[in-house]
């Protein structure tokens, strides 16, 4: 792959590696560290790998400040758009994908709870007819929805293949979609292999006006992680888990307990750029922060920041959840996220946390925990996408310059570095504010 013969087409220079559609310089991210090198792109791949040498039809260099990301890749956003496009005034494929790309993320999870939500094979294949106007821009992938009625009808089985994960509601948030704590374990061994993601909210104590209270998440992971526990150590070994936007130090605790027990299966977990940078103090102040799982103590958020600086939380995901300032102000619970998402990615570095933990967290591991082989790392052969930000140029965070249609953002006038270019495929499709399209 990485020759593209002989001479290369360069035909002057003597360029030994041949020339490149695209050469990327700079300093290049990966869990393991950051190495300074040139990659080399062509067909949408990459095709080379150098410390230097490289020549390439187009060149991008990302100078001083700048750090090179494989593409990233965000596991839970609700771009709210099916075929009843009731949502749609607020977001749809087209839109959330480029607020994606001005975001850095180059491969989105739409979440399955939509007024037609994604709880059949039919329903979900309906969602990618609608996502191909958005192809070019980010990737979306889906993740469907488990009722107690498609488990019943087998409906689950037919869903394996259209959908890279499936998600369980264990309380009702937007949409309304849920399943009972009690179908846990017939849940658990209908989507056995498969990534499944929960929103660990207890029904009963948010019915009883509890949602405040950390022991609403906490309660719900334990009936996730006393049912995984009750199956057969086979159906243990394929189990996949994520615990989707946990908020609460409570969590961190409990997970970390879990996580020591011998037989216990894969458990992971995921942080929003909300529950990290706000607290309920917010909240209080400003009903647009109102989300599901609430914002929690100014020590909840600090131990968060501190469990993703020690690599006891495995992703950053949006949770990108949009509603109109209107239902706002009607109590909807969600923030917008994707826009931002890079740039707070560059605000967490500034605070400590490691690049490293950034490529591990926001490509590799998320890319990993779907088998998405082909993404997540800079290596030879894999996808040439890259999120590339610049943390000397800061930008003000501005609903002047979103693509989300739903025109706001929790994070209106912070400072935070910018995302310089977001790549996909070796196109470059973002230069700074702008989607190019
Ligand atoms: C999400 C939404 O609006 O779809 N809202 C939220 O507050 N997080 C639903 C969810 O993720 O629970
Ligand atoms: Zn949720
Ligand atoms: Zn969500």
């Amino acid at each position: 792959m990485e020759r593209r013969g002989e001479e290369g087409r360069a035909g002057s220079g003597g360029e030994r590696e041949g020339m490149h559609e695209l050469v990327i310089e700079g300093r290049f991210v990966h869990p393991e560290g950051i190495f300074e090198a040139e990659v080399g792109v062509d067909e949408g791949r990459i095709s080379a790998v150098r410390k230097q040498g490289l020549s390439g039809e187009k060149r991008v260099s990302a100078g001083a400040g700048c750090l090179i990301f494989p593409g990233f890749v965000d596991l839970h956003a609700h771009l709210r758009e099916d075929e009843s496009h009731e949502w749609s005034y607020k977001e749809d494929f087209l839109s959330g994908a480029k607020a994606a790309i001005h975001g850095g993320v180059t491969t989105v999870v739409d979440m399955p709870n939509t007024p037609r939500p994604a709880t059949s094979a039919e329903r979900v294949r309906a969602k990618k007819r609608l996502a191909e106007k958005a192809r070019g821009y980010a990737e979306i992938l889906f993740c469907g929805g488990v009722t107690e009625e498609n488990l019943h009808s087998g409906e689950i089985e037919r869903m394996r293949e259209e959908v890279v994960a499936f998600k369980i509601y264990l309380c009702e948030t937007t949409g309304g979609l849920y399943l009972p704590a009690n179908a846990l374990p017939k849940a658990l061994l209908a989507t056995r292999g498969k990534p499944v993601v929960f929103h660990c909210e207890d029904q009963e104590l948010v019915l009883r006006g509890r949602r405040s209270e950390a022991a609403t998440e906490v309660s719900a992971v334990r009936s996730v992680l006393s049912a995984a526990l009750s199956l057969n150590a086979n159906v243990r070994a394929e189990m996949k888990i994520n615990i989707a936007h946990v908020s609460s130090e409570e969590t961190v605790l409990a997970l970390r307990t879990f996580r020591n027990h011998t037989d216990a299966p894969r458990v992971f977990c995921e942080v929003t750029p909300h529950h990290l940078f706000f607290s309920e103090k917010d909240a209080a102040r400003n009903r647009m922060l109102r989300v599901n799982p609430p914002l929690r103590s100014e020590r909840s958020r600090r131990m968060l920041l501190n469990a993703l600086k020690r690599g006891e939380i495995d992703f950053i995901a949006s949770d990108h959840a949009p509603h109109t300032a209107a239902e706002k102000a009607e109590g909807a619970a969600g923030v917008p996220n994707l826009d931002t998402f890079g740039s707070f990615v560059g605000w967490l570095i500034l605070r400590g946390v490691s690049p490293c933990r950034i490529a591990s967290a926001c490509a590799a591991m998320p890319a990993s925990f779907l088998s998405l082989k082909d993404r997540g790392r800079i290596e030879e052969g894999k996808r040439a996408d890259f999120t590339i930000l610049d943390l000397k140029r800061l930008r003000k965070i501005s609903s002047e310059h979103l693509y989300t249609k739903c025109g706001w953002s929790p994070f209106e006038g912070c400072e935070f570095p910018s995302v310089r270019h977001t790549i996909v495929k070796g196109e470059v499709k973002s230069e700074y504010d702008d989607v190019l399209d």
